[in-house]
């Protein structure tokens, strides 16, 4: 049997995994026929406990040495961030070693200059890890549908604020007491920004829509909004109308290009990502041929992480000098400008609970060319004289929204424009 040699960077989370799954596995041969062997590992600090046991000679603290160890085939990068995660990277595939990598934020940022230099010097860049955890997603993308032209990705693609929106929904509990629960829990970091201000997602995104559709994107291109505006008025709305809210990334075609954006959306209720709940993730793909497919799974913690930063490894064990089926070759699509999306809207506002408010509004819309397709009042407030309106809008430009959303603001009767919604549209349900 072949043994093949790994060093490792990083032994966090996901690193400790890694490690664990190939000493307790004797290798790790899993169904593959090669075996594992770890020859080096780099942590920032030696002192940390770890859930893994690993040998004095086998640690260090100095990187460069995991990535100039001349017996070392293939590098696993899961220390995360761009540097130096970027300039290790680098510099193993230009010295021949193959590279799995469950980084998204240096794979967003940096993919293209890596994924060259891997081509450069012949030597493999995988990261399946990198976009939802243990769940199959860029592999199945660049192989098994490989006869299909993508035509969009949408995705529930962030535990941490799935986990925030689902325990809203079912317990109607406040943004603010559910992330401060979710910290004391460890579903959310002490510093939550990456998750709820929907910068994870949009890694994630750009990394999908660059292996579906060949767009590579600057990551400050892309559309992103958080969930930190979503009240727990709003699921109880939303659920009146049929719907749940779901923070959801999209790649999709459309007549500009290739449409990216991060933002919550209202979900229906009867498709497959409405029944998403908790830390898990969905990712929805549709390819001209096979249709809507849904990847349901983990995405995230150590052991499914692991599985599918092994599953990398093993399969460039396996067959070293393949290709390995990575980058798409389809003309690159242009990023589309976030003002051409169209879709469905649902505002919800604080207004004067009086006589000709609602002509007001309507008026504002319908200037805007955006017509209502319903008006329903909620909660009153009747010593303060104002009421919840939610308006629901039939499909809409962007760019016409959110010049009436300025206009609506500025109206007298207007007392907040509490929350603006898009709704996700569906040719198909389950
Ligand atoms: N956690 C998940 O469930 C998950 C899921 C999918 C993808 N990922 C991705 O996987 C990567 C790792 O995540 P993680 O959760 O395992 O992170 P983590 O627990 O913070 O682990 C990072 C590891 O890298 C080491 N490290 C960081 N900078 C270093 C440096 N300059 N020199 C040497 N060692 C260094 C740290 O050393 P010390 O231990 O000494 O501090 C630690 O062992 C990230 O890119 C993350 O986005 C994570």
């Amino acid at each position: 049997m072949r043994t093949v040699k790994l060093g490792l960077l990083g032994v966090g989370v996901v690193g400790s995994a890694v490690a664990k799954a190939i000493e307790e596995g004797d290798g790790l041969t899993g169904r593959s026929g090669v075996r594992l062997e770890l020859v080096k590992a780099a942590v920032r600090d030696l002192s940390k406990p770890r859930s893994v046991e690993l040998g004095p000679d086998l640690v260090t603290t100095d990187p460069n040495e995991v990535v100039s160890l001349p017996e070392i085939d293939i590098v696993v990068e899961v220390m995360g961030g761009e540097d130096p995660a970027f300039d290790l990277i680098s510099k193993a595939l230009a010295s021949g070693k193959h590279v799995v990598s469950a980084n998204k934020e240096v794979l967003a940022k940096r993919g293209d200059e890596l994924l060259a230099t891997a081509a450069q010097h012949g030597t493999k860049l995988v990261y399946e890890a990198s976009v939802g955890g243990g769940i199959p997603i860029l592999n199945p993308i660049s192989d098994d549908l490989l006869a299909n032209r993508i035509d969009s990705i949408r995705a529930i693609i962030n535990g941490t604020t799935n986990y925030i929106l689902t325990r809203m929904s079912s317990e109607g509990a406040a943004y603010d007491d559910v992330l401060a629960d979710a910290q004391r829990l460890g579903y959310a970091e002490a510093d939550p920004t990456a998750d709820v201000d929907g910068f994870d997602a949009l890694y994630k995104i750009a990394i999908l829509g660059r292996l579906a559709f060949g767009t590579s994107a600057a990551v400050d291109s892309i559309h992103r909004e958080g969930i930190g505006r979503i009240d727990a008025k709003d699921f109880r709305y939303a659920e009146e109308l049929g719907f749940t809210i779901k923070l959801i990334a999209a790649a999709q075609r459309n007549d500009g290009g290739l449409l990216l954006r991060v933002h919550p959306s209202l979900v229906p209720l009867d498709v497959p990502m409405a029944s998403v709940n908790g830390a898990l993730n969905m990712v929805e793909v549709e390819g001209d041929l096979v249709g809507p497919l849904w990847f349901q799974g983990p995405g995230a913690g150590p052991e499914p992480t692991a599985s599918a930063v092994l599953g990398d490894v093993l399969r460039i064990a396996r067959q070293p000098d393949s290709n390995g089926a990575e980058q798409s070759t389809t003309e690159p699509l242009e990023v589309a400008p976030m003002s051409g999306h169209r879709c469905q809207y649902y505002i919800r506002l604080t207004a004067a609970d009086k006589p000709g408010v609602l002509a007001l509004i309507a008026k504002v819309l319908g200037d805007a060319s955006i017509s209502i397709r319903s008006v329903i009042q909620m909660d009153a407030d009747e010593t303060a004289g104002q009421a919840d309106l939610v308006i629901m809008t039939h499909s809409a430009l962007e760019a016409n929204m959110q010049e009436a959303v300025s206009r609506l603001r500025s109206l007298d009767v207007v007392i907040e424009l509490d929350n603006l919604i898009r709704v996700e549209s569906y040719s198909h349900s389950a």
